[in-house]
């Protein structure tokens, strides 16, 4: 829940707001969020990473407003797509303060960046070294860039957003040698600046060990190509995956913990090489939009299937949250239309489409007289929920409302079901 939520018997409040009235203003299901919980994620990043740099990884969540706010609260964005790219400039992101990031971008997505002027891009393949050199030299620009290392570390997270292992397909891995080949081929390029090294080992991550590991492996081949090329990269990107709390007994990572271990396991390894201390990025996206987002939905049939459970089907479902289909996630959910009185009802909370994998919430205790027209708020939906909505079953995205002190208003509008027709090609007039 965002820090100021007021969760009283069978209301929840947001910036000042019930959600009861932001559903009757603006109708469900809906993305409500709460800025100053947001903005002070940033700032507390910010501050802990006062001597390096915070990036924003937008696509947690991304609109203009959230890029406005981030910008005021002077961190930089990654993006990861010419789309994200756009959103940001149509933000009046600062150029220099982004990072261009893909596993596969296309010439596109590389021409807008050099024609923009992005601070960093981040380099994944070989194919990818050469394409920009060549448009680079088109473009009569010469872009900072990284080299993004797969890192061989396992991350204690769900398969699909653990990033750093050997078997998948994002950066250069370091054990095969070719992070080193990247190095060189890019240093080959005159077009290219090479300004350090990038790791990102996955999401959703409470054990620190994994960023020490991939710290301590970075500064290795720091050393590898200070011996080979006689150069010391200046910086150093962590990426990010810093896990927040979806279910009581998640501890969430302090920004000013992460940042003095990362900052002492980095000075630590340049002292043992004799380096000098590069300049550290982080690139939380969760744990900036993750609290601080809430979802509002309207429940429209209550089912009892004997003896297992009670289904519980609300106005939305696996197209404005993935994540419980995708990576079995876990979520909280409480009735926020009413108090009750009645007992615990073991509850599923699924959605509207036709699948059975459509749950939002796997199992929660909901009141037993729960019934249609009633709301339920869930909790910390804040990142990879807008952001991976679909239009399954053509089913359109719900509006994106941010409150602050007492006062909301709607940054990404509802989708219409004339906004879906307007992309078909062959409507009958
Ligand atoms: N930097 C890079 C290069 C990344 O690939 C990512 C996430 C991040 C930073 C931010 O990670 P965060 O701090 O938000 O964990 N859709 C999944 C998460 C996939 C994230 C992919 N990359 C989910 O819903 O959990």
């Amino acid at each position: 829940w965002p820090r100021n939520a007021r969760r009283e018997e069978g209301s929840v409040t947001v910036g000042g707001i019930d959600v009861r009235d932001l559903a009757e203003q603006y109708g469900t299901p809906l993305y409500v969020y709460d800025e100053e919980d947001v903005r002070s994620r940033a700032r507390e990043y910010a501050a802990a990473f006062h001597d390096g740099d915070v990036h924003y990884a937008s696509k947690a969540f991304l609109c203009t407003a959230i890029a406005k706010w981030l910008n005021e609260e002077g961190l930089g964005l990654d993006v990861c797509s010419g789309g994200e790219l756009t959103i940001a400039l149509a933000a009046g992101f600062p150029t220099e303060r982004i990072t261009l990031h893909g596993s596969n971008k296309s010439s596109w997505e590389l021409e807008k960046a050099l024609e923009v002027g992005v601070g960093r891009i981040v380099l994944d393949s070989f194919e990818e070294i050469a394409r920009l050199g060549y448009l680079a030299r088109e473009h009569g620009a010469r872009p900072k860039v990284m080299v993004r290392v797969t890192t061989g570390v396992e991350a204690h997270t769900h398969e699909f957003i653990a990033t750093a292992h050997d078997d998948q397909k994002f950066g250069f891995s370091r054990s095969s040698g070719a992070a080193l080949e990247a190095v060189r081929r890019v240093l080959d390029l005159q077009q290219l600046e090479l300004v350090g090294l990038h790791s990102h080992i996955g999401s959703q991550i409470f054990d620190v060990d994994g960023f020490e590991v991939a710290a301590h492996r970075l500064a290795e081949l720091l050393v590898a190509i200070r011996d080979e090329h006689g150069i010391e990269l200046p910086e150093l990107d962590l990426g990010g995956g810093y896990g927040i709390a979806y279910v009581p007994g998640e501890e969430p990572h302090d920004p000013k913990a992460i940042a003095d271990g990362l900052r002492a396991i980095v000075a630590r390894e340049c002292r043992a090489y004799g380096l000098s201390l590069p300049r550290l990025t982080v690139e939380p996206g969760r744990a900036i939009v993750g609290p601080g987002g809430v979802t509002v939905y309207e429940v429209g049939t209550v089912k009892d299937v004997e003896g297992l459970r009670t289904y519980v089907s609300v106005d939305g479902g696996m197209s404005d949250n993935l994540r419980t289909a995708l990576y079995g996630a876990e979520y909280t959910a409480v009735l926020a239309s009413r108090a009750s009185d009645a007992g615990p009802m073991l509850s599923r909370l699924v959605g509207k489409h036709c699948e059975s994998g459509d749950i939002v919430v796997r199992d929660l205790w909901l009141p037993e007289d729960l019934a249609a027209g009633d709301l339920v708020a869930v909790a910390a939906t804040g990142a990879y929920c807008r952001s991976m909505a679909s239009n399954y079953n053509h089913v359109p995205k719900p509006a994106v409302v941010a409150v602050r002190d007492g006062r909301s208003r709607v940054i990404v509008r509802r989708e219409s079901v004339e906004d879906l027709l307007r992309l078909d090609a062959e409507v009958e007039a």
